[in-house]
C-alpha cells in the first residue's frame, strides 16, 4: 500500500515545538536513556526530517561519531543542512527513500534509527530488510512510533466534533503490529519500550495549533473528512467549539502521547 503523505517543514516544526512547550516529559531524554550511543559509532537516521535526532546524537556524543541523516523530502533535507551549517556541526544529510534500496553499503552502521516515519513505508518487510542489511552484525536498530492508545483525546474531540469515524492512521495501526512483528522475524533480540507524555493545554489555542499542524500534514490520509479546502476550515471550527466546551467544563485538555520504541539487535 502506498501512502500519499508529504510532511511540510512548518507543520513538523510546529508539532515539535508544541511537544516541548506543553509536554510533561522530554522524549529526547527517554531516547538518550535507552539508546546504546557510544563515541566512534557510525549512525544512520532514516526519515530524519529537519535533523532533530541527528543533532541530538551529535550533541550527546560531542561530535565524536559519524552521523548521517537520510530523507525523501528535499525541503526538509535543506532545512537540516542549513541548521548543520549554522550550528557548525558535521552531520551529513543525503536523499534516501525507504521504499527503495538505501544508497549505503552492507554491514556499515552501529546504529540505524527511524523516528516517527517507518509506518509510511509502502512495503514494511522490504524497508526493514534494508535496515538489517546496512547494520553491522551486533549493531542495533531503533524505531519509534505511536501505540494504539496514542492521543486518545485528540481523536475523541475530532469524533465528537464531526460525528465521523477516524480513518485508520498508518502509525498507530501498523507500528506495534506489522512493524514490530517484521522486526522480530529478522533481528535476533527485540525489545519494546514505552514513553508516555501528557501534553496539558489550559487554553484552546495551542491545542488548535497542534490539530491544524497534524491534520493539514495528514490531510491526504483523511480523505473521508476533507473533500475540498472549505471542509478543512469548517472541521477546524467544529473542533474548536468542542475543545472550548471541554476546557470550560474541565479547565484543561490533557492529550497523552503514547510512543513505542522498538530496539533490535542484528
Ligand atoms: C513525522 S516526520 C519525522 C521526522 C523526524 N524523524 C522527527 O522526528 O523530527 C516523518 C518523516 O518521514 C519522512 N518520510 C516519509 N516517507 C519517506 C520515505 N519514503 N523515505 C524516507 N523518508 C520518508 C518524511 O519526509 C518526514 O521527514
Amino acid at each position: 500500500m502506498t501512502y500519499d503523505y508529504q510532511e511540510t517543514t512548518d507543520d513538523l516544526l510546529k508539532r515539535i515545538d508544541i511537544h516541548s512547550r506543553y509536554g510533561g516529559h522530554n522524549i529526547d531524554d527517554w531516547m538518550l536513556d535507552i539508546l546504546p550511543l557510544n563515541p566512534g559509532q557510525t549512525i544512520l537516521d532514516v526519515g530524519c526530517g529537519a535533523g532533530k535526532q541527528c543533532f541530538l546524537y551529535h550533541d550527546h556524543l560531542d561530535g565524536q561519531a559519524e552521523i548521517t541523516g537520510g530523507d525523501v523530502n528535499a525541503e526538509l533535507l535543506e532545512k537540516a543542512r542549513n541548521e548543520n551549517l549554522r550550528l557548525e556541526k558535521d552531520v551529513k544529510f543525503m536523499p534516501l527513500d525507504f521504499d527503495r534500496p538505501f544508497g549505503v553499503p552492507d554491514n556499515y552502521f552501529d546504529l540505524v534509527s527511524c523516528c516517527f516515519a517507518i509506518y509510511y513505508a509502502a512495503d514494511i518487510p522490504f524497508t526493514i530488510s534494508e535496515f538489517h542489511r546496512v547494520i553491522k552484525p551486533g549493531g542495533m536498530m531503533f524505531t519509534s512510533g505511536p501505540m494504539p492508545a496514542n492521543k486518545k483525546l485528540f481523536y475523541d474531540i475530532i469524533t465528537e466534533a464531526t460525528g465521523l469515524p477516524i480513518p485508520p492512521m498508518p502509525g498507530s495501526s501498523r507500528f506495534s503490529t506489522e512493524i514490530f512483528s517484521t522486526i522480530q522475524s529478522l533481528f535476533s533480540r527485540v525489545k519494546l519500550e514505552i514513553f508516555e507524555n501528557p501534553l496539558t493545554f489550559e487554553s484552546t489555542d495551542p491545542f488548535i495549533e497542534y490539530t491544524r499542524a497534524s491534520l493539514s500534514e495528514d490531510r491526504k490520509l483523511w480523505n473521508s473528512f476533507f473533500q475540498d479546502k472549505d471542509d478543512f476550515n469548517r472541521i477546524m471550527s467544529q473542533i474548536e467549539t468542542v475543545a472550548n466546551r471541554r476546557i470550560e467544563k474541565e479547565g484543561k485538555l490533557v492529550m497523552t502521547k503514547v510512543v513505542g520504541g522498538i530496539l533490535a539487535t542484528k
